[in-house]
């Protein structure tokens, strides 16, 4: 039998049981990780971001909005009295990757969906000092003026969907046309809302509705942010129980 003190005599020994105490400290905090549907409370009301969102989800991830912005309310007094309601992590479960973020040169955007209007984030973004004179964020103009690329949306779709998130082949399959009718005031979006959900907002955006720009899908994708969860409805003292997927 080791003892104690000669463990501490030889630093090499040290070292090694160190590694190995280390080690299984580590297994036991990261292996539920990779069974993340086990391990993310569900909590009502979330769904995967429609087609158009999810265009707009690519769009804030290629030009960098989480460089400024965090999507995560933390658990501070401070933080749920700007912002709301702190974050749970199912909010973020079906985000590749999650926007959590640590960098707030601007405010946290995790609860900012219906904050403002649609008009307001479009001239927001095409130059934020027109409705924040102080505003250091860049202006965004040329979002009005590129159509979304949403012709191949059902295949991020499909990747989507291999990766955990629950996608429909009927989703996919009606990817383009449910982008097109959810982001114009004047087609029948009957068979979007029957496969998202009644809550979703179907509307021209970014007040042009020639096209289907970029724009509207970066805004329809803003107003959804941290709306999904109803929390006048949410008890954290008695969670769902958790379906274990076979
Ligand atoms: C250089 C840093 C920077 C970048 C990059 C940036 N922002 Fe901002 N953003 C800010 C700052 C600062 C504010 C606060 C002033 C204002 O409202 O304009 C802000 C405010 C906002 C607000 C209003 C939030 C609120 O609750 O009032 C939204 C929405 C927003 N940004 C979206 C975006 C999006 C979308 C992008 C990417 C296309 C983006 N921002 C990129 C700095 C940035």
């Amino acid at each position: 039998m080791l003892k104690h003190d000669q463990i501490e005599r030889s630093s090499i020994l040290l070292l090694i049981l160190t590694v190995i105490v280390v080690s299984i400290g580590g297994l036991v905090e990261i292996t539920p990780l990779f069974r993340i549907e086990q391990t993310i409370e569900k909590v009502e009301g979330m769904r995967a971001y429609t087609p158009l969102e999810l265009a707009g989800s690519k769009i804030y991830k290629r030009e960098g909005c989480y460089g400024c912005h965090s999507q995560q309310v933390r658990v501070l007094r401070d933080e749920v009295e700007r912002y709301g309601h702190y974050s749970l992590a199912a909010e973020s479960m079906y985000d590749y990757p999650f926007q959590w973020g640590s960098k707030r040169t601007g405010p946290d955007l995790a609860r900012v969906g219906g904050k403002y209007s649609d008009m307001w984030h479009t001239r927001h973004l095409i130059n934020p000092r027109d409705v924040v004179p102080e505003s250091i964020m860049p202006g965004y103009k040329f979002l009005s003026e590129r159509d979304a690329d949403i012709s191949g949306i059902n295949v991020d779709m499909e990747v989507l969907r291999k990766l955990g998130v629950p996608y429909t082949d009927e989703m996919i399959q009606n990817a383009v046309s449910d982008a097109m009718v959810q982001a114009s005031a004047d087609r029948d979006a009957e068979g979007l809302l029957r496969r998202y959900g009644k809550k979703v907002n179907v509307r021209d955006f970014d007040g042009n509705l020639d096209r289907v720009s970029e724009m509207d899908a970066l805004v329809a994708y803003l107003q959804t942010l941290g709306t999904f969860v109803d929390f006048a409805k949410f008890d954290p003292a008695t969670p769902k129980k958790i379906e274990i997927k076979k």
